[in-house]
């Protein structure tokens, strides 16, 4: 009997475009999906923007547009980067949506008659300026414990100490610049500890990973506490029942968007969304999240299901983090790299398939290493499994007219390959992608080696001998056929492409068993090409670009983000920076880039133009007749405003407190800093 499956993926804030951090989910959720529909199974996988809470609110109103219009927006970037990479929803919607409101509404109030909420005044800062409330990320000041400046309001990035915001020394609103003050307001609690027995029952019950469920005991033996599931006006998100001006925490309604996503689907195709939540239902549900997300998703939301009467997750799958050549994805690097950068150079098969050959069910990072993902797609994918196609279909197409040979010469490699399918789903079932890349790989060596092994390119040459090339052509095409299959639900549309060329249906895990034969298959297009490095590179000096610019803003916090402290170099390569004093001659503002400024720079007698991300922290005017430090070697880089010869140094966090660096007077244009 089939099963039936309902898959999510977190739903990325809709305040920032995708990177390839993010893909890393939806990638290993949409390969998930598509095995599942491969077997047969009734699998659908929804999605949504996460479209509430303060920095959605804030980053609207410093754009000047309402958060509805920001939504929308960032809503169809994603949504075109998510359809480019091949990831296919059944629904993607917003948690900004009536389904949601009411979702929301209908689980709070349920929670709250049972007794599970309560409400009570709580002190916190407050902006006087700005009037509102200051989450903890939106203060910052000296750190009281080691003194480090510009640290957030919840803990230091220099010494790692967590505090409160009251405690911060010399704390400003991030929004205003304004000194907060200590503000009292009534607050929702969601009392999570009255879910204690049933989430230890559940989580030991085989519903998360065994690494998150060490987390978890953790967690329980420190004990549950109750949540704090509401924040005062200003807030973009639904206000909380019978309450005038709290709203819910964008976190309480972010995972019942989940809900209201497939609840939608439901209204458009006629299907019952209650068989799919009551209790007791026969449906699965599969979460696809990050590690850092395992609190909200293994405590909150199973306790808030069951406490609304509403059926508990099948299963929690957390996955790792993304690493690009071995570190954090860092902008200084330019290895923070948009999903649509990378489109822009290459193709996203390719990285479906690399993080599929490095992936497993557990948590561990992730490492996109550059070198080993060029070798790794030319070797694999394009040397392995797309050279069987090529080199069979030449012989098949130019000397049997693409006829296939009515028999196998090998029905037994054939049959060793099938056999193997069991194993292979196996793999993918339990999101061993790396282990089923492994084994479809093992056999794309064997149907080469017996290839090389028959040499149908001499066979070929004796009239003799001439069908038995057609005999290994059609093995081996067999052989491709079965695992292209296999490997659908990575490179789908390869594996389509492969389906047009043998003109076959599309092939289902069921139909890899039964052979091709006596059948005519169509031209042979190459169906992978090689990655070149200059694309890689290209991508990677287009990250560098994008950030320079500041035209696509990455997510500002997060596990992600650069190292404050970047990696070691040679006295050597700091050498190779040549650091010179330049006269800012004339600064001016940048016609479609409103962080940017044109500087013209004189160097002592040389001119240079450059643009620099600091329009945010200084008016032109202020600028011209400051003498700065600049990097007078960088290589000259196109932007769409023209050609940047180089670049100043700034200090700072950005936004107002960016500072470039003044040399004293004395030293003069052209100086070597050193
Ligand atoms: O961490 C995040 O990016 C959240 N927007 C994920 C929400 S997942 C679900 F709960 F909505
Ligand atoms: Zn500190």
């Amino acid at each position: 009997m089939s099963r039936k499956i309902l898959v999510t993926s977190a739903l990325p804030y809709a305040n920032g475009p995708i990177h390839l951090g993010h893909l890393v989910e939806y990638i290993q959720t949409d390969i998930w999906v598509r095995f599942q529909r491969l077997r047969g199974n009734r699998c659908i996988y929804v999605c949504a923007d996460d479209a509430h809470g303060t920095p959605i609110m804030l980053k609207a109103r410093e754009l000047g547009v309402t958060p509805e219009e920001l939504i929308a927006r960032i809503g169809a970037e994603h949504q075109e980067d998510f359809a480019d990479f091949l990831i296919e929803f059944d629904n993607y919607y917003s948690t900004h949506s009536e389904e949601n409101r009411t979702f929301a509404e209908l689980i709070y109030t349920r929670l709250r008659d049972a007794g599970h909420i309560t409400s009570r005044v709580i002190k916190q800062a407050y902006d006087p300026v700005e009037n509102m409330f200051l989450p903890d990320r939106y203060i910052k000041g000296e750190c009281p414990r080691c003194g480090a400046a510009d640290q957030y309001g919840d803990s230091c990035e220099s010494c790692g100490a967590t505090y409160t915001p009251a405690e911060l020394k010399n704390a400003i609103s991030v929004v205003s610049g304004a000194s907060p003050i200590e503000k009292e307001s009534e607050h929702y609690f969601f009392r999570l500890q009255d879910f204690s027995d049933m989430l230890q029952a559940w989580a030991a019950d085989g519903h998360v990973q065994d690494e998150v469920a060490n987390k978890l005991k953790e967690w329980f033996d420190g004990g549950l506490r109750e949540w704090d599931i509401s924040r005062d006006a200003p807030y973009f998100g639904f206000r909380i029942p019978d309450t005038d001006d709290k709203y819910f925490y964008v976190w309480l309604d972010a995972p019942i968007g989940y809900m209201a996503s497939f609840s939608n689907w439901c209204q458009r195709n006629g299907e019952d969304f209650d068989a799919w939540w009551r209790p007791d239902s026969d449906t699965e549900l599969y979460h696809f999240i990050g590690k850092d997300i395992v609190y909200f998703h293994a405590l909150f939301w199973p306790a808030m299901l069951e406490g609304a009467g509403f059926r508990k997750p099948t299963r929690i799958c957390a996955h790792g983090f993304l690493t690009v050549n071995g570190q954090k994805m860092s902008k200084s690097r330019g290895t923070f790299i948009m999903g649509r950068t990378y489109l822009n150079h290459l193709n996203p098969e390719y990285l479906r398939y690399y993080l599929a050959a490095k992936m497993g069910s557990n948590v561990h990072d992730l490492d996109l290493s550059l070198d080993d993902f060029i070798q790794r797609v030319n070797s694999d994918l394009v040397g392995k499994l797309v050279n069987i196609a090529s080199r069979s279909a030449s012989f098949i197409n130019k000397r049997f007219d693409g006829r296939l040979a009515d028999r196998l010469e090998a029905p037994e490699l054939f049959r060793a390959a099938t056999a193997r399918g069991d194993r292979i789903a196996e793999a993918f079932e339990g999101r061993e992608f790396s282990r089923a890349v492994r084994e479809i790989m093992a056999l794309a060596d064997d149907a080469n080696q017996y290839f090389d092994e028959r040499k149908p390119w001499v066979l070929a040459k004796n009239p003799d001998t001439l069908p038995q090339a057609q005999l290994v052509c059609t093995q081996t095409l067999n052989l491709f056929r079965l695992l292209m299959t296999y490997l659908k639900p990575v490179v789908p549309r390869i594996a389509e492409d492969a389906e047009t060329f043998l003109r076959i249906p599309p092939q289902s895990w069921a139909d890899a068993g039964q052979p091709l034969l006596d059948h005519t298959i169509g031209d042979f297009k190459p169906l992978a090409t090689r990655v070149e490095r200059e694309a890689v590179d290209a991508m990677l000096e287009e990250s560098r670009d994008t950030l320079a610019s500041k035209e696509t803003s990455a997510p500002a916090t997060g596990p992600l983000v650069d190292n404050p402290i970047a990696e070691q170099i040679e006295i050597g390569d700091f050498a190779r920076v040549d650091l010179r004093v330049a006269r800012i001659e004339k600064a001016a503002l940048v016609d479609g880039a409103d962080k940017l400024l044109q500087l013209t720079l004189d160097l002592g007698g040389e001119q240079r133009t450059v643009f620099a991300g600091i329009r945010s922290a200084y008016d032109p005017a202020d600028l011209e007749g400051k003498l700065t430090v600049m990097v007078a070697n960088l290589k000259p880089r196109k932007m769409r405003f023209g050609l940047s010869e180089g670049m100043v140094l700034a200090a700072g966090p950005g936004g107002k407190d960016l500072f470039i660096l003044e040399p004293h007077e004395g030293a003069a244009p052209g100086m070597k800093v050193k």
